[in-house]
C-alpha cells in the first residue's frame, strides 16, 4: 500500500498491532468460552458413586475392593468417593454422613456387624441417595429403602462346609468314626459370622458322627486364625475337622498345625470358606481340604445395576445371590445344592 503523508506510518502501523491484539484476544475468549462449555457439559455427566468399604481383613476383602474400584474407576464420567472404615463401626456412620452432605449420586454400603444402621440407613434414605446393599445385609434390610442388593448366601455356605466334610468322610470311610470338629467363626455380629455359623450348627445335626469340641471367632485375619488354633492345639484334646469361616483364618491356621508337628490336610482336615487363590494352592499343596465360594466380584454387578438406574430402570426389593461353588482336594462331592470341583483342575484359571 502507498502512503502518501509520511506522518501516518507509524499510526497505521500502530493500528495493524491494535487489530492483531484485538484478534488475539478474540480467539483467546472463543478458546476460553469452549473450555467452559466442555467442562460445565462434562461436569452434567459426571456421577459420584459413594463406597463405604470395612477395612481389608482378608484377601477376600482385597479382591473386593479392587473389583469395585477398578470397575468405577475405569467407567467413563464416574467418579469413586472411596472410605475404608478398618473395622469399625462408627467409622462407617460417619462416613455415610459425609457422603450425604457431599450430595453423592449411588451410595454402595457392606456393614462391619448386622446391627446399629437403622439411624442412618433412613438418613441416606431421607437424603433420597439410592443405595446399593453388597456383600454384608444389615438387620434393618427389610425397613430401608434400597436399590438393589447383591451378596453370598451365607447359611449356605456354612451348611456346604460341613456338609462337605461329613461326605468326605464318609468317602474315605470314616463316616460311622467319632470325629471332633471345631469352628473358626469370622467378626463377632457380622452377617456373614452369623449367618455360616448358622448354617454350621444346622449340618452338624445331620452327622451324628461329628462331634463340636471348640467354636470361637478368629476375626476373619490371617493372624487371629494363627493364634486361635495355637491356643486350641495347647487346649482341646483331639481335632479332626477344622471348619474355618473364611480362608485366610485356614492358612494362619495351618501355620500353627505345622509349628505343633501336625500335618494340615492329614492330621486335621481344613474346610475353608471364599475359595482365594492362596487356598487353592494350599489345597494343591496338601495342606487343606476344600473351599467354599463366596465371590467378591461385585464391581461388574454393580455396573450393570447403576447402568440400568441411570437409564431410569427400576429393581425389585430384593436380595441376589451370585451362583457359587465348592473346590476341593478330590472333586466330585455331592452336596445337594453343588457338587464340588478338584480344585488343581482349576487353579489357573483363579482371578483373586
Ligand atoms: O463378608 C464376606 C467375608 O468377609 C469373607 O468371607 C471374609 O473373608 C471377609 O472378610
Amino acid at each position: 500500500m502507498l502512503i502518501e503523508d509520511p506522518s501516518l506510518i507509524g499510526k497505521t502501523k500502530i493500528f495493524r498491532k491494535e487489530v492483531k491484539t484485538m484478534k488475539k484476544i478474540l480467539a483467546l475468549a472463543i478458546v476460553l468460552v469452549m473450555i467452559a462449555s466442555l467442562s460445565v457439559a462434562a461436569y452434567a455427566d459426571d456421577v459420584k458413586v459413594a463406597f463405604s468399604q470395612i477395612g481389608q481383613e482378608s484377601d477376600w476383602r482385597t479382591a473386593n475392593t479392587d473389583s469395585i474400584k477398578g470397575t468405577i474407576e475405569a467407567h467413563d464420567g464416574w467418579t469413586l468417593i472411596y472410605d475404608d472404615a478398618q473395622q469399625k463401626q462408627e467409622n462407617q456412620i460417619k462416613a455415610l454422613r459425609n457422603f450425604i452432605t457431599q450430595g453423592v449420586d449411588y451410595i454402595l454400603f457392606t456393614g462391619v456387624v448386622e446391627t446399629g444402621w437403622d439411624e442412618v440407613l433412613a438418613e441416606v434414605n431421607e437424603a433420597e441417595i439410592p443405595l446399593i446393599l453388597i456383600d454384608r445385609m444389615p438387620d434393618c434390610a427389610d425397613k430401608i429403602d434400597y436399590v438393589a442388593a447383591f451378596g453370598g448366601d451365607f447359611v449356605e455356605e456354612g451348611r456346604r462346609q460341613v456338609a462337605w466334610a461329613g461326605e468326605y468322610l464318609k468317602s474315605i470311610g470314616r463316616g460311622d468314626e467319632e470325629v471332633c470338629v471345631a469352628i473358626m467363626e469370622g467378626t463377632t455380629g457380622s452377617g456373614a459370622q452369623v449367618g455360616r455359623t448358622e448354617g454350621n450348627l444346622a449340618a452338624l445335626k445331620e452327622y451324628p458322627n461329628m462331634k463340636l469340641v471348640a467354636q470361637q471367632s478368629g476375626n476373619f485375619t490371617r493372624t487371629e486364625g494363627q493364634a486361635v488354633m495355637e491356643a486350641w492345639l495347647k487346649s482341646v484334646d483331639k481335632i479332626d475337622v477344622l471348619i474355618v469361616q473364611n480362608d485366610d483364618m485356614g492358612l494362619g491356621a495351618i501355620d500353627a498345625i505345622k509349628a505343633a508337628g501336625l500335618v494340615p490336610g492329614k492330621d486335621i482336615i481344613i474346610v475353608g470358606c471364599d475359595s482365594v487363590k492362596a487356598a487353592f494352592e494350599a489345597i494343591v499343596a496338601g495342606e487343606m481340604n476344600a473351599t467354599i465360594e463366596c465371590t467378591p466380584l461385585y464391581g461388574p454387578f454393580v455396573e450393570k445395576t447403576i447402568e440400568d438406574l441411570e437409564a431410569g430402570k427400576t429393581f425389585e426389593k430384593t436380595i441376589l445371590h451370585p451362583e457359587e461353588g465348592v473346590y476341593d482336594c478330590v472333586g466330585g462331592i455331592d452336596l445337594g445344592t453343588v457338587t464340588s470341583v478338584l480344585a488343581a483342575d482349576v487353579i489357573d484359571s483363579r482371578v483373586y
